[in-house]
């Protein structure tokens, strides 16, 4: 087999965590014969600075092309002024719009090693293993009229409108029912029904597509202000929770605050399968941004960008074994007391960037 990686390391820490999964996917094609072949392009400023552009229309094509995509970060106070339309974040959200990225999974997980280090109680983390999936295209964020207008009075409208229609419902209450089956079998579906259409039509697609297709799950709805204070309260509760663009951006942040550190969390975003192949597009990137504070000087954590490569291990390639050995390797290399320093605790011992990709990789 063939298995082709396009990678986009960008900018600050982006190369540095990519260097560490270049080292992984080298093992594996060595020792696995797992036949990854990787091309490389350029994202978000360094783009800029090599193009003009946040990404070239010729690596648009080669992510367009690649069974999946790794992106580093993009970003950083060298590009605060670049105009607009190419300021740096503008290549990931092409490579969402172009790509139709859909789905935005989020895993909280708390590896027993840093559930001391939660903003939680570590009773109520430890073990936690959660997985948010936000819809990523529709919702608040796109809906039309979108627009700022002038009363005439003095006074100013801001308005903005969410729009949800049934294909996009169901296409996102398929990817989380899916994802549950591979997990605990449970799915949280969270809208506001009580004051949003939007919510109403959410909620019956959601009982619809579960009744049609995916019975064999486990489901349930709540409200997404409830959900979110039960996400503090008592997280481990849930298993897969599915819900809209602008409910999940905020879950999805609160829940990655119950796991400890930025430099932790992992994330994929997956678009529809394709007709002929069943293959799904997708891309693989850390939730942390291009951290300049710590660029260059070799101590970001490398672990969410592997995590991300875990993912894309299970999801884009189906190699489920593999994905579970490095993930365990990370909470191996974690209880062994392995850290850097944005995790670092007492008794440690603090590592750099290289240094922890060689403790995971030699796990
Ligand atoms: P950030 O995630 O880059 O950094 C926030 C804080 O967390 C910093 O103190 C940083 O040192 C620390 N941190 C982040 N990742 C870490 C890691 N792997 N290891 C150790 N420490 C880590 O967010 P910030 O500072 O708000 O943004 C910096 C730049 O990144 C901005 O230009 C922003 O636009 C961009 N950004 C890009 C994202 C992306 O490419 N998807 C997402 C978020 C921000
Ligand atoms: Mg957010």
């Amino acid at each position: 087999t063939v298995r082709n990686l396009f990678l986009l390391p960008g900018d600050g820490i982006g190369p540095e965590a990519m260097a560490e999964v270049r080292k992984i996917i080298a093992y594996m094609n060595e020792e696995k014969g797992a036949g990854f072949v990787v091309d490389e392009g350029l994202v978000g400023g360094s783009a800029y600075d090599a193009h003009g552009a946040a990404i070239s229309e010729e690596d648009m094509q080669k992510a367009l092309s690649a069974d999946a995509v790794l992106f580093g970060a993009v970003g950083g106070p060298k590009w605060d002024a670049v105009p607009y339309e190419v300021r740096p974040e503008a290549g990931l959200l092409r490579l969402r719009k172009d790509l139709e990225l859909f789905a935005n999974l989020r895993p909280a997980i708390c590896y027993p090693a840093l559930a001391a280090a939660s903003s939680l109680k570590p009773e109520l983390v430890e073990g936690l293993d959660i997985l948010i999936v936000r819809e990523l295209t529709g919702g608040v964020y796109f809906g039309e009229p979108k627009e700022i207008i002038d009363l005439g009075n003095g006074q100013k409208r801001g308005i903005d409108t969410q729009v949800y229609d049934t294909y996009e419902i169901e296409r996102i209450a398929g990817v989380a029912f899916e994802l549950a089956r591979t997990r605990k079998n449970r799915v949280c579906s969270m809208e506001k029904r009580n004051v949003m259409k939007s919510g109403v039509l959410w909620n019956q697609v959601v009982t619809e597509t579960h009744k049609a297709k995916y019975a064999d799950v486990q489901l349930e709805h709540m409200l997404a202000d409830a959900g979110g204070m039960q996400l503090v309260r008592a997280p481990k509760q849930f298993d897969v929770i599915v819900t809209d663009n602008l409910f999940g951006d905020m879950l999805s942040d609160v829940a990655a605050m119950l796991t400890g550190s930025l430099g932790m969390l992992p994330s994929a975003s997956l678009g529809a399968p394709d007709a002929k192949t069943g293959k799904r597009k997708a891309l693989y990137e850390p939730v942390h941004g291009s951290a300049p504070d710590i660029a260059g000087k070799g101590i970001a954590n490398p672990i969410a960008m592997i995590a991300s490569f875990a993912m894309c291990l299970r999801y884009s390639f189906n190699l489920v074994q593999d994905a579970d050995n490095l993930e365990t390797a990370i909470a191996n290399v974690l209880d062994r007391g392995i850290r850097t320093g944005d995790i670092m605790a007492e008794g440690a011992v603090q590592v750099g960037t290289v240094e922890m990709g060689d403790a995971i990789l030699a796990e």
